[in-house]
């Protein structure tokens, strides 16, 4: 049977697990092993998967769940988004974000292999908002159940296509507090890049209070940094997490190959 270790990055959020070979068949114990792990800890750091290819990265994130391709999906890897940044494309995952809130059913999570990196920066944060709600104080705690906040894709959209992405995914309402299907764990669930306002607040009081919460993610305590190096591999909870990517590293190039998990 195959041994892993785990490793904290931090007290509270992400751990490094050494000893797996993900170029490998993955058995059925330490698939389910890893799953346990990622609802426990929210993210998941392999380094040194230099023989990792694209087939097996897909594999990898299938122990989590089936993949969702998207329309940005290479022609000869369909599974497989390539995230290029360099001079002409500049970086702009630099919000705090869950992918996709804006859809009834966000994904899952998502797998993220570097592929190319720029000689310093272009780390990767991610937030856990399990501990951000626990950290709420109880009256916000109790006014914030049942209350439901509004994700619009066109928050974060390029102004010159958001109407037409607005038509394509209406903007949906999740519940700000959400249960973790899996853990049963409260999480706070609003993000800067999609999350625009409330239901049933005017739009004064939800801007104080969206100010409010997404101050509490920005807090070191509940994050932790990520240092890509040439064949690192992050899975991150996208029910639990969200994620900011920085971009200190403009005009250089940053490459990563990422499969969503359904
Ligand atoms: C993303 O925001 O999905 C990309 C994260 C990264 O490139 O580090």
């Amino acid at each position: 049977m195959t041994s892993f270790s785990i490793e904290p990055m931090t007290a509270t959020v992400g751990v490094e697990i050494e000893g797996i070979d993900l170029a490998a068949p993955i058995g059925d114990w330490v698939a389910r092993s890893l799953r346990q792990a990622l609802h426990r800890h929210g993210v998941l750091i392999f380094r040194d998967q230099i023989a990792m290819t694209r087939a097996h990265q897909a594999d990898f994130a299938r122990i989590f769940g089936d993949i969702v391709r998207s329309p940005l999906g290479l022609i000869a890897d369909p599974d497989v988004v390539e995230i290029v940044h360099d001079e002409t494309r500049p970086p702009t995952e630099n919000i705090w974000h869950v992918d996709h809130s804006f859809s009834p059913a966000p994904p899952r999570g998502a797998v993220l292999r570097a592929i190319e990196l720029p000689t310093a920066g272009g780390d990767t944060l991610f937030a856990d908002m399990r501990i951000v709600w626990r950290r709420l104080p109880e009256a916000v705690q109790t006014a914030l159940r049942g209350l439901d906040a509004v994700h619009d894709i066109a928050k974060f959209a390029p102004a010159a296509c958001a109407a037409e992405l607005r038509t394509a995914a209406p903007p949906t309402c999740h519940p700000v507090m959400k249960v973790h299907p899996a853990t049963g764990e409260e999480i706070l669930f609003v993000n800067e890049a999609y999350t625009t306002g409330f239901d049933g607040l005017d739009e004064k009081d939800g801007t104080v209070l969206l100010g409010y919460l997404l101050d509490q993610i920005r807090i070191p305590e509940v994050q932790c940094r990520l240092r890509w190096h040439p064949g690192t591999i992050a899975v991150w909870d996208n029910r639990s997490m969200q994620h900011y990517a920085t971009s200190d590293y403009f005009p250089q190039r940053r490459v990563m190959d990422r499969v969503t998990i359904a």
